[in-house]
Parts: C-alpha cells; structure tokens; sequence
C-alpha cells in the first residue's frame, strides 16, 4: 500500500542474559497514512519527556497497578496529552484511577470525563486509587458506555467548540474497531488505545491486528503489520520458534494460527469486551476492516518500548514486534541519568497506539 513506508531494513541485537543473538528483520519503524501525515514529535521529543516524566512518575499515588498501566504507557499517555492540550480529556477504563491521574499531570486544568463500570473511589476501601476533583465520572451505578452516551450534550456542557480539542484515551478491553466507528459517530479526532494487541494475542481486537494483511508488509513476514505464514516449513515458523525462547509474549505459528490456517485477529476471531464475547470472521471480512480504518485515519502511530530490553530487563515483549526503543540498547548512561534504572523491569510493557482520524470523513 503506498501509505505504508518501511523506513528501514534493520537488525537487532538481543541480549538476554550470556546469550547474543543477532536477527535480521525488516522493522517497520513507521506507518504513514496516505494523505502524507505522521507525527509532529520526534524522538528528542520523546528523550526530552522521559527526562521530565520520571520523577513525576515516582509521585505516583498507586504504586501497585498490577492489572493497569505501567511506565512505558503513562509515559506515552502523559507525553501525546502534553503535546496536544487538549481542552478535554476522556477516558474508558479507569480502574483504580492510575490513567485519570497521569491526565490530570499533563493539563492539571482541564477536565476530565472518566467512564468505568466500577468507580474508582470503590478502591479507596482496599489501599491507594485516585479520584479526580474535575472529572466527571460516569461510574458506578452512573455507568454509561462510551457507545451509547449522550457525547453532544457532554460537549456542549463542557463548552468544547472544535472537538480537535479533546482526547479519548481508551483503555478497556473493547473492540477498537468498535470503539473506533462509535467515536467517528460522536466526531472526535484524537484517539489513543492502550492495549494494540499484536495479532494472535489479546482479548479485544486491535488496530495492530486489523493493520495486519499481507500487502502491507512487503517482506510478508515477522514485521509489525504485514500478513502472516501458517506454513510449519516457513522461515516465519522457524524464527517464531526460536524468539519464543527468550520472549515470554512471543508466540509460534501453532499459537498464531487457528482451524484451517486462520491467522488474523486471534487466531480467526475478532475478540470484545475482555474476550467475553468473540466471532470468527473472514480473511474478507478482516480485509474490509483494514480497508475501512485505513480510510478513516491519518496518522497511526505505535508507542516504541521507553528503553532497549537489555536495559529494562524485560523479557516479556518481543522487541522484534515494536519500533525501535527511545533509549537504545546500549545507552546505559542515558538510561541511568534519565533514572529510568530505578523502575521494576515489570513495568514496562509496548502496545500504546495514538491515531488521528481525518476530516472529511462521517461515520453514521
Ligand atoms: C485495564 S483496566 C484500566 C486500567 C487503567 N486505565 C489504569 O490506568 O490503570 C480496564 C478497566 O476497564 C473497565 N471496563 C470494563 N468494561 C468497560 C466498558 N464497557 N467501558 C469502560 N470501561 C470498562 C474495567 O472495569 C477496568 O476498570
């Protein structure tokens, strides 16, 4: 597709514990959407962010979010917030309130809308959880979902004119191509998911899975996008095979593939609601989705991992399925002044995505 630009033929060096082992992969480093547009940050954006972030990051009221969100993720959320003020934050999925926080330090005036079945002053009960003085829960027994709230008379009593001015944050295990028609409907244009679940994983179907057909990759293998080979012989099946040995996410192709070679979503479904609800779909119908976000978005842009796994010690995520880190591997000195050494290797996790949609398009 032309709006798909491989920026580079890489490799990467993967050090886990005494073994070295160098892949050859091509990385897509990259989506461009086909009017042309990407992200206005670059990397010293980034590298600047981290180096404010970390210690707003240790005041953090829930120390333990097991379950929520890590670093790498607040990170990502509090920086794309910083960078675009918006005049309104909204958020679906607050859990114990770590996301609304992490808001609440990018633009500490600006309001809030947090919709959560559960809401967050229920934890206060059992330890620490956050609860904001300007946002508007719809929670608890007020619990609306994002689909089916009233979103122009929440507008317009937040006095928002050009909805180019709001962010949706949305962290709660549903569908994003779901989420993604029910926020076209309302017009909103910045979105971010936290959970872009690599195709073959995950309870909820993602934009990184609906992204994933053959025609964008043209190496058609082991790059994030791009199709895949269910084939047992296939030079896909055998570095999937080995990276599994040191990736606790990565899967092999008997994982990734379901009944008659079925390899997109998971494993032919596309999953909701946590993997509450689920239906097997097409390799056409997966195409029409592709085809369909692709028209509506213009700009995509994954969240690269905050630090090279030989630095955080993470094993669980497979770098060859990220963009490259901000902090590469290598770079102790710069991982240790921007204090990134103090955090848990447990907190760093990599499937952050920010997309923007267009103008022109209407989505009824
Ligand atoms: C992974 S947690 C969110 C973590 C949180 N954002 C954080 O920063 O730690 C997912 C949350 O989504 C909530 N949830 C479940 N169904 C939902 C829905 N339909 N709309 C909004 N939130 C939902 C769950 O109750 C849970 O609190």
């Amino acid at each position: 597709m032309a709006w798909v630009r491989v920026w580079d033929m890489g490799s990467i060096l993967v050090s886990n514990l005494d073994t070295q082992i160098q892949f050859h992969f091509p990385i897509l480093m990259d989506f461009i959407s086909k009017h042309g547009k990407t992200v206005e940050w670059t990397s010293k954006d980034l590298l600047r962010g981290l180096e404010e972030f970390v210690p707003i990051y240790e005041t953090r009221p829930i120390k333990n979010n097991m379950y929520g969100m890590g670093f790498d993720h607040s990170f990502g959320l509090w920086f794309i917030a910083r960078w675009l003020k918006p005049d309104l934050m909204i958020e679906s999925g607050a859990f114990k309130g770590h996301s609304t926080w992490v808001l609440r330090q990018a633009m500490p005036d600006k309001p809030i809308v947090s919709l959560s079945p559960r809401h967050p002053e229920k934890y206060l009960k059992k330890g620490p959880a956050y609860v904001d003085g300007n946002c508007t829960y719809f929670a608890g027994k007020n619990f609306v979902d994002f689909g089916s709230l009233d979103w122009q008379s929440v507008i317009k009593k937040h006095g928002i004119e050009d909805l180019n001015r709001v962010l949706v944050f949305f962290d709660d295990h549903q569908n994003e191509l779901k989420r993604l028609k029910q926020a076209l409907k309302a017009g909103f244009r910045h979105l971010v998911f936290e959970d872009n679940y690599d195709t073959g994983t995950g309870d909820h179907y993602s934009f990184r899975q609906i992204f994933s057909i053959p025609e964008w990759n043209p190496m058609y293998f082991m790059a994030p996008g791009g199709g895949h080979s269910c084939f047992k012989d296939s030079d896909e099946a055998r570095i999937r095979s080995r990276r599994k040995e040191f990736w606790e996410k990565a899967m092999d192709v008997e994982e990734l593939c379901g009944p008659g070679e079925t390899w997109w979503g998971v494993r032919g479904q596309m999953r909701d609601d946590f993997n509450h609800s689920n239906k097997v779909i097409t390799y056409a119908e997966h195409i029409k989705n592709s085809r369909f976000v692709e028209s509506v978005l213009d700009v995509y842009w994954e969240l690269p991992p905050v630090a090279g796994p030989s630095l955080t010690h993470q094993t669980r995520y497979d770098p060859a399925r990220a963009s490259s880190p901000i902090v590469e591997d290598g770079r102790f000195g710069l991982f240790q002044r921007l204090g990134l050494n103090r955090l848990k290797a447990s907190l760093h996790t990599s499937t952050m995505v920010y997309s923007h949609q267009n103008h022109h398009q209407e989505y009824h």
